[in-house]
């Protein structure tokens, strides 16, 4: 804890504590925007993007703030199977199953394809076909943490839609259980890049949102995780009564739908949901950030804004590759009909083929 207070404040008093400062400032960096993104991609093709997504999604979280939860994670899941190529959002076919329909699909909420779907009709009817499934997944993840409450940043755009689904196994393989503990997931985030900070400060994705009885129940059943509170152990057996019932729970007890660092403090005091989440304080690795997190908001939304953006960019196709989908469930046939104006160039042409 002392040592938790030291690195949060910088204080130089050893020389240890402030190599540790710098290499947190080091990673406090805006992530550079990966080739073929950037800040302004849409600036002269669709100047009214970001203002259309936001004004529809305050519109759709105003009457369910929910689903600001189901849009964060549905971006996830995109990016960590196979990149953010927007593969998550298509619907199976003869060519494969998608990753929607694999096992960890993890129960993502059938709305958040619908809302993405309408952002797209809303934003080609404005644009034209210019703007990507994946960009619009990607600038919905980021509306619903600033519209739930959390940090409002840019974020690098530029993506282009993926042709291909994602395996079954690419998605097992790439989706850790939440019955992993911090070892597990550390190994499995480090291939992608992400440091034990971005780590902990993904998981905090977590302050918003719903989970299924069955993703914890290992902790419920047969007896309780010695890990868990006892009180929230308590509770959670009133709403998940046996191990097989579809009941659902807030995954942040202290603001269920505001994106804050409450869960960091939910995790301080032992009322994370999943194994994922708790070992994270349990872990000497990670237990010092924890507290950090759950002491000073503005350094949680730094560390998870850069988080995001590198998440965000993880195996992005850009330039002509893959294509701009006309709905984002499938992919563009070969000989899509194509309603005049909706192919500005041969390169955009050739690139949907
Ligand atoms: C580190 C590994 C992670 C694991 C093991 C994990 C696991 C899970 C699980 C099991 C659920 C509940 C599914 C259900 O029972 O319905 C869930 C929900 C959620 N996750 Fe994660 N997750 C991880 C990382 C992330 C990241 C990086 C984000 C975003 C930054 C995120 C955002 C969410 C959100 C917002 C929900 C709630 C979804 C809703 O209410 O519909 N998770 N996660
Ligand atoms: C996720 O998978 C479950 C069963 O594995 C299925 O019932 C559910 O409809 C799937 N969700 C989506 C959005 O496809
Ligand atoms: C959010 O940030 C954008 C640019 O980064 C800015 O134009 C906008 O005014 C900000 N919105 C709010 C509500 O702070
Ligand atoms: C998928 O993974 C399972 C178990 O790990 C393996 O038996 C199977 O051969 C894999 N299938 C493909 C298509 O790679
Ligand atoms: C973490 O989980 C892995 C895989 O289940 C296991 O081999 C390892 O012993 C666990 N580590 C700790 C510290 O519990
Ligand atoms: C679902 O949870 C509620 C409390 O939140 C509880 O009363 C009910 O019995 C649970 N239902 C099932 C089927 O487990
Ligand atoms: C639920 O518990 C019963 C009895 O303890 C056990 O036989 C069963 O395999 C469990 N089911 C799941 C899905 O964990
Ligand atoms: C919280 O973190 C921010 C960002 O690193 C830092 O500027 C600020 O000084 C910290 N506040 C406290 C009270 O340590
Ligand atoms: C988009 O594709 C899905 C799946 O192929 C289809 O069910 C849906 O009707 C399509 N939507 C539009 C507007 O064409
Ligand atoms: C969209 O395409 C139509 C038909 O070619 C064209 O008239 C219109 O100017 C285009 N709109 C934009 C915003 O580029």
């Amino acid at each position: 804890m002392a040592m938790t207070f030291l690195r949060a404040s910088c204080l130089p008093t050893l020389f240890l504590i402030l190599l540790s400062c710098n290499m947190r400032a080091s990673e406090a960096q805006t992530p550079a925007p990966a080739p073929g993104l950037s800040y302004t991609f849409y600036r002269t093709t669709c100047p009214q993007l970001e203002s259309i997504v936001r004004t529809q999604l305050q519109t759709v979280f105003n009457s369910d703030i929910g689903q600001a939860a189901g849009l964060l994670r549905l971006h996830f899941h995109d990016c960590f199977v196979q990149g953010c190529d927007g593969s998550v959002l298509l619907d199976g076919s003869a060519s494969g199953p998608s990753e929607k329909d694999a096992p960890p699909n993890l129960s993502l909420r059938a709305q958040a394809f619908v809302i993405i779907e309408n952002l797209r009709r809303l934003v080609h009817n404005a644009c034209n076909r210019t703007v990507s499934c994946s960009d619009l997944t990607a600038l919905a993840a980021r509306d619903a943490v600033f519209l739930s409450g959390g940090p409002n940043y840019s974020i690098p755009l530029g993506r282009r839609d993926g042709t291909t689904f994602a395996t079954r196994n690419a998605t097992l393989a790439n989706l850790p259980p939440p019955t992993a503990n911090t070892t597990t997931i550390l190994n499995s985030l480090s291939t992608k890049g992400f440091t034990p900070t971005d780590v902990v400060a993904l998981s905090g994705g977590h302050t918003i949102g719903i989970a299924h009885c069955t993703s914890f129940t290992p902790r419920l059943f047969p007896t309780r995780d010695p890990t868990m509170d006892q009180t929230f152990f308590n509770n959670l057996r009133l709403t998940c009564p046996t191990n097989v019932t579809d009941n659902t729970t807030f995954m942040d007890i202290r603001s269920p739908n505001v994106f804050d660092n409450r869960y960091y403090v939910d995790l301080m005091n032992r009322q994370g949901l999943f194994t994922s989440d708790q070992d994270l304080y349990t872990d000497s690795r990670t237990r010092g950030i924890v507290t950090n997190y759950a002491i000073n908001q503005t350094l949680f939304f730094r560390d998870f804004v850069n988080a995001m953006i590198k998440m965000g960019q993880l195996s992005v196709l850009t330039g002509t590759q893959g294509q701009i989908r006309t709905n984002c469930s499938r992919v563009n046939s070969n000989n899509l009909f194509i309603l005049p104006g909706m192919e500005n160039n041969e390169d955009e042409k050739l690139a949907s083929y």
